[in-house]
């Protein structure tokens, strides 16, 4: 029985706007998060059927099953399966999953096609490849701990640079209205877009920089600045569209309250209101106290 299982990530740089190719029109950078996954696994049948416990979005199966099919295609299988998918994180609950679903999706279907002998090996990067056409940022949980997704490669990165936990704060626990995909396409009518894809390529060099100084000043304010400027593209598109509320500003602002007293940590958000915490062991004790101030918001770290 083939079954695999592959982790989600969280983008510093982000991946925002697709190309005429459906590739990434800026390079980003991910920390992989590997407390939350997605685990596939197949079992032959009739016919091809999604079994998830994961509550999907509209249209969420359908647009699983054709990356599927695509797969079966690329890779010769003309047998039928019932795929068992599931995440080791609340289904529903505002976590980006695409990403983790994705890759595990792809390295499982090749993995089929390999004991199934109906395609020869696969590098890595042409598998995770394969990848992106399903979902883009699942290209780099192939990658990690940090990896860089540039629109011509994506490679592993930042050997040398500081190990991160991570926690969020789970502020929406619902899909969300506007999807990371439909996110992807009303940003290209931004007057700025192609001005913010340089600015992006320009915070990922800083950001390279500062990670090989471990300057928190300055990957604090770099990451926040990225997410920010994500953020005002959704605001100023063609038809506006808005996910940080209230309750993300309280919680960003928080964020530099404890950045100012010397704590190093990175925020950010990705599509969503939900707001993220990374940081290195030293932190830990200073953002549990951050979040047991916020009880209301169910939190979920990568530690104890
Ligand atoms: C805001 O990879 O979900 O999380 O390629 O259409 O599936 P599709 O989009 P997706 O976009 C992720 C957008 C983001 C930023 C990021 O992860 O880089």
């Amino acid at each position: 029985m083939i079954q695999t299982t592959m982790p989600s990530n969280i983008a510093l740089i982000k991946y925002m706007g697709k190309n005429a190719m459906q590739g990434p029109i800026n390079s980003s950078l991910s920390w992989t998060l590997p407390h939350l996954w997605s685990q596939i696994r197949f079992e032959p049948q009739e016919q091809d059927r999604l079994l998830t416990t994961v509550t999907l979005k509209p249209g969420g199966e359908e647009k699983f099953l054709k990356h599927f099919q695509h797969l079966k295609t690329i890779l010769n299988i003309r047998q039928c399966f019932h795929i068992h998918s599931e995440n080791n994180f609340p289904s529903g609950a505002g976590l980006a999953s695409s990403a983790s679903a994705y890759a595990a999706l792809t390295k499982g279907t090749y993995l089929l096609s390999q004991s199934l002998k109906t395609h020869a090996p696969m590098s890595i990067d042409a598998i995770a490849n394969l990848s992106a056409k399903g979902s883009g940022s699942s290209i780099r949980s192939f990658y990690g701990p940090y990896c860089i997704w540039s629109p011509e490669k994506a490679e592993p990165t930042g050997e040398n640079w500081p190990k991160l936990e991570s926690c969020v704060a789970i502020i929406d626990d619902q899909h969300k209205k506007i999807s990371s995909s439909e996110a992807h396409q009303r940003v290209m009518t931004c007057p700025n877009i192609h001005q913010r894809a340089e600015e992006a390529n320009k915070r990922l060099a800083q950001l390279i920089n500062a990670f090989d100084e471990t300057d928190w000043d300055a990957i604090y304010q770099i990451c926040k600045n990225e997410f920010l400027d994500m953020h005002h593209l959704f605001h100023t598109c063609q038809t506006p569209f808005r996910y940080i509320n209230s309750k993300s500003e309280q919680l960003i602002h928080q964020a530099d309250k404890l950045q100012k007293q010397g704590t190093p940590l990175i925020v950010t958000m990705d599509a969503g209101a939900n707001v993220h915490f990374l940081y290195p062991l030293e932190s830990v004790a200073k953002i549990k106290t951050l979040a047991s101030q916020y009880p209301q918001f169910p939190w979920r770290f990568s530690h104890v």
